[in-house]
């Protein structure tokens, strides 16, 4: 339309009334708007967690994650490539084995599910995208805990550390690109880090999980699992009411050797994020956790949110809070709207 002159008025003499600063005029078309636009996302800023289930023959679904699957192998292979081929920048691998025991025995098996399945991925998709794996016990342990228990029945935090890196290893030799030690034990990267380094695996990089917090955002991901926890996980992941220990953990991470660090869950803890991504001198991400997916999903199921719109502006969200890159259960769905281009309505977000 044609430019238009402002209207006159009456206010003009008082200052307040007739504004001066004029935020709406960048605002005030869609390229305007693209022009002063701060943040994007893109498909490789987007990573996957995907859950390979052992002895099924078909990929199940998860109740409270609408949309998501527990996968064969091979509709693992086919999910995940369809993801790479939208640009999804890397993959998360969880394992769901048929036997869970107190020490979590599969992880540390060559031929458990997780094990299988990365060394699946890494042979399907070699250098294609980033191949990462959850290196934490509770998938295996039949308590639930993401760690050995001592005989008081108290998670063990040395014990533990000898059991990842064990798993580490068999991670690395199946093929894994990164591991994601998730179980917020002291010590952890430094403990991983060694024992990668001590057999060769100096390119295997560490995505740390580096301020982790006891949160019940984390429940649809017990059912993705198959796990029952017996109590809680207080006396290993951070108090919800604290910000501080964030940035002492980083501090270790970082030491000890994170390549890349992470905050968990994401919405809730965006000042958490913010403050990380701060201080830290190496990449962040920011993990958008399965009570979050569900969260969304149950609204836009009941027409309360616009399922797209929600979907894309949390994870802008991330971005703009300092994130580099965002696990998101939401990942190969929305890097391939953003492969084929947003529409005007939506045009904010890419
Ligand atoms: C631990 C791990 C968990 C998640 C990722 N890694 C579970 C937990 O700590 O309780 C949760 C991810 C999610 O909720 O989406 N292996």
């Amino acid at each position: 339309s044609a430019p238009t002159g402002a209207t006159s008025t009456a206010l003009g003499a008082n200052p307040l009334l007739s504004p001066i600063d004029r935020p709406r005029r960048l605002r005030a078309t869609g390229a305007v708007r693209a022009l002063v636009r701060e943040h994007t996302l893109r498909s490789r800023d987007l990573i996957l967690p995907m859950f390979v289930r052992e002895g099924i023959e078909t990929a199940q679904p998860i109740a409270s994650m609408p949309g998501v699957l527990q996968h064969t192998e091979d509709s693992l292979v086919a999910a995940a490539r369809e993801a790479v081929e939208r640009g999804v920048g890397g993959l998360m691998l969880f394992g769901v084995p048929e036997a869970k025991d107190a020490v979590g025995s599969g992880a540390t098996d060559p031929a458990g599910v997780l094990n299988r399945g990365l060394a699946r991925l890494r042979e399907e998709l070699g250098d294609a995208t980033v191949i990462m794996a959850d290196t934490c016990l509770d998938e295996f342990t039949d308590h639930g805990h993401c760690g050995v228990l001592d005989a008081r029945g108290a998670v063990d935090n040395d014990a533990t550390l000898e059991r990842y890196r064990e798993m580490a290893l068999a991670q690395a030799r199946a093929g894994a690109h990164m591991l994601g030690p998730s179980g917020m034990m002291d010590g952890q990267i430094a403990a991983i880090r060694d024992a990668l380094d001590a057999e060769g695996f100096t390119d295997v990089s560490l995505f740390a999980y580096t301020a982790k917090y006891a949160s019940a955002f984390f429940g649809p991901f017990r059912d993705a699992v198959g796990s029952s926890l017996q109590g809680d996980r207080r006396t290993y992941q951070q108090d919800p009411a604290n910000g501080r220990e964030a940035l002492r953990e980083l501090e270790l991470d970082v030491a000890e050797g994170a390549d890349l660090v992470m905050v968990k869950p994401g919405l809730p803890y965006l000042d958490v994020l913010r403050d990380v991504a701060q201080a830290s001198p190496v990449p962040v991400g920011a993990y958008q956790v399965s009570g979050e997916y569900a969260m969304i999903e149950a609204a836009a199921a009941n027409g309360w949110v616009d399922r797209e719109r929600t979907v894309l502006e949390s994870l802008l969200a991330f971005r703009r809070a300092g994130a580099t890159c965002v696990l998101t259960y939401h990942a190969s769905e929305a890097a391939g709207w953003l492969q084929g281009g947003l529409p005007e309505h939506l045009a904010e977000f890419a």
